[in-house]
């Protein structure tokens, strides 16, 4: 690939209110837009945007238990919610990257990916590898998937980031969420996480503070520090503060937590 690719996560609790269903915090996801527009004008990148699903499709992902499998009888119905609800965030989010002047496209994970509890085991990228490419910006999410073991399950951004960026050679991930970072338990922001402090850190990470059925930052953090072993480096920003997307795309040093090898 002739430019650098990089992967750039949305969360939900950034682009929602996790606390009230179906809420988008429009203002935030058109300054965001922006501010991707702005970084790539500013320099030649190659991009995929993820998003979380925040209190669009977590409610239903809750009540089904989808995260579970197949659990009962209405796990099926569950499914196709749990899909649609989330694809109504995603459309939102194509459309605002779309009016921002960006040629964002959507792709829909429960129509390309199978997994094996929980971690993709299926998905052919020769129609992202074109879109990329050809210039596009590909926008998956986290999604309700089936699964070869269990029948279902909620297949998270950060799990689609991180077979996308082994599988295409992607070297940086910026997870921007509504926090500046990963805190200790007095709120302050740890710089770094790598192999050699994890183990002192993991006492201040929890879940997350609303519904959120892939794990909240702990299973953010270890997801991102198994990338770290194939050389991919991630950061975990805060995506309310102005600015801070665009100079993380540019490659500026910006407020966050790094994690790496
Ligand atoms: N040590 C910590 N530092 C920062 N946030 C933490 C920590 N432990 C738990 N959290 C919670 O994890 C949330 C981030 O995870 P999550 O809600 O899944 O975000 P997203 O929707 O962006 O994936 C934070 O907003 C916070 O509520
Ligand atoms: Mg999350």
């Amino acid at each position: 690939m002739k430019n650098e690719l990089i992967l750039l996560k949305l969360g939900g609790s950034l682009i929602t209110d996790k606390l009230k269903p179906f809420t988008l915090r429009e203002d935030v996801l058109k300054r965001l837009c922006t501010e991707i527009r702005d970084a790539r004008q500013e320099k030649n990148m190659a991009l995929i945007i993820g998003h979380g699903g925040g209190s669009f499709p977590h409610t239903s992902a809750t009540k089904y238990q989808t995260q579970k499998g197949y659990v009962n009888k209405d796990s099926k119905k569950g499914l196709s919610v749990v899909c649609n609800d989330a694809a109504k965030l995603n459309r939102l989010v194509v459309e605002e990257l779309i009016s921002a002047g960006e040629n964002a496209i959507s792709v829909q994970p429960s129509a390309c990916c199978i997994t094996n509890k929980g971690k993709i085991t299926d998905w052919s990228l020769n129609n992202i590898k074109k879109t990329i490419k050809d210039g596009y910006i590909p926008v998956p999410y986290g999604d309700a998937v089936l699964d070869k073991s269990n029948g279902c399950c909620i297949v998270s951004t950060e799990e689609i980031l991180g077979y996308l960026s082994k599988e295409l050679g992607a070297k940086r991930i910026i997870l921007a969420g509504k926090v500046d970072g990963v805190l200790d338990s007095k709120g302050n922001l740890i710089d770094e996480i790598n192999h050699k402090n994890f183990k002192e850190v993991k006492k201040h990470i929890h879940g997350s503070d609303a519904a959120d059925v892939t794990g909240g930052m702990i299973t953010k953090v270890e997801e991102m520090l198994s990338l770290a072993n194939n050389g991919i480096e991630s950061i975990i920003i805060n995506g309310l503060k102005p600015g801070l997307v665009k100079n993380a795309l540019l490659g500026k040093k910006v407020r966050g937590t790094v994690i790496r090898k």
